[in-house]
């Protein structure tokens, strides 16, 4: 999270009372003063207010069932950001682990955690994410080898990691991938000339959306849940 909203909300001040603190020098981290209110602060860091040391906020964890039309970021004019599905305190200083497009639903987790999430995106991880994906043409099984052997995606150098296909019927895949490329789902299937019309993630890592979640609805991972992220 920011220096800035750290300071704010550990020590109770306003944001401009914590920028003004960060500027005086009564900050530091590392035994550095000269630093910027835009800092991202990690949990290993020490950070001092006049000497004392602030303890930092503890790690939360959530599952989100995203609605379609909601977006994973804070910078659209136009729709509205999934974190406005949160109450406003819990919101602050959580981030997006993995994005989901604006016409996708189900599973997205949320945290505040910044080296969990990494666990999750780091293309050296290859954490296996699920998708349930609705079809505008009938699956073909040259598609579904091409899919699990991997694709060259218009404009990028190299194929994509094999995909595990199930059918679920000609128009209903299931399928799972261990990248996080951009649009990288839709891309596949208009690679094997189909398209897809609705995304849907059921499961990242061992992590399942929740069924009693209806659309809109968050609650907190459970133990097991955050500790299922290696
Ligand atoms: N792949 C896509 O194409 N879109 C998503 O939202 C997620 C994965």
């Amino acid at each position: 999270m920011r220096l800035d909203y750290l300071i704010a909300h550990t020590i109770g001040l306003s944001r401009k009372q914590a920028k003004k603190a960060i500027v005086d020098g009564q900050i530091t981290i590392e035994g550095m003063s000269k630093i910027k209110s835009n800092t991202q602060i990690q949990a290993e860091h020490s950070v001092y207010f006049n000497g004392l040391k602030i303890s930092m906020p503890h790690p939360r964890y959530y599952m989100l069932h995203k609605p379609a039309e909601y977006i994973c970021s804070t910078q659209d004019p136009h729709h509205e950001s999934v974190l406005t599905l949160f109450d406003y305190d819990d919101s602050l200083d959580l981030h997006i682990v993995g994005r989901l497009d604006l016409d996708s639903t189900g599973l997205l987790l949320l945290t505040n955690d910044g080296q969990w999430s990494h666990k999750i995106t780091s293309p050296k991880k290859q954490c296996c994410k699920i998708y349930q994906v609705h079809l505008a043409d009938p699956i073909t099984s040259q598609a579904i080898l091409q899919l699990q052997t991997g694709i060259q995606l218009k404009g990028e150098t190299k194929a994509t990691l094999p995909a595990t296909v199930e059918v679920i019927d000609p128009y209903t895949l299931q399928i799972s991938i261990t990248e996080g490329r951009y649009h990288q789902v839709k891309r596949m299937l208009v690679a094997v000339d189909n398209h897809v019309q609705s995304l849907h993630r059921v499961q990242i890592g061992k992590i399942k959306l929740d069924s009693e979640l209806s659309i809109g609805q968050y609650r907190p991972l459970t133990e097991e849940e955050i500790n299922s992220i290696r």
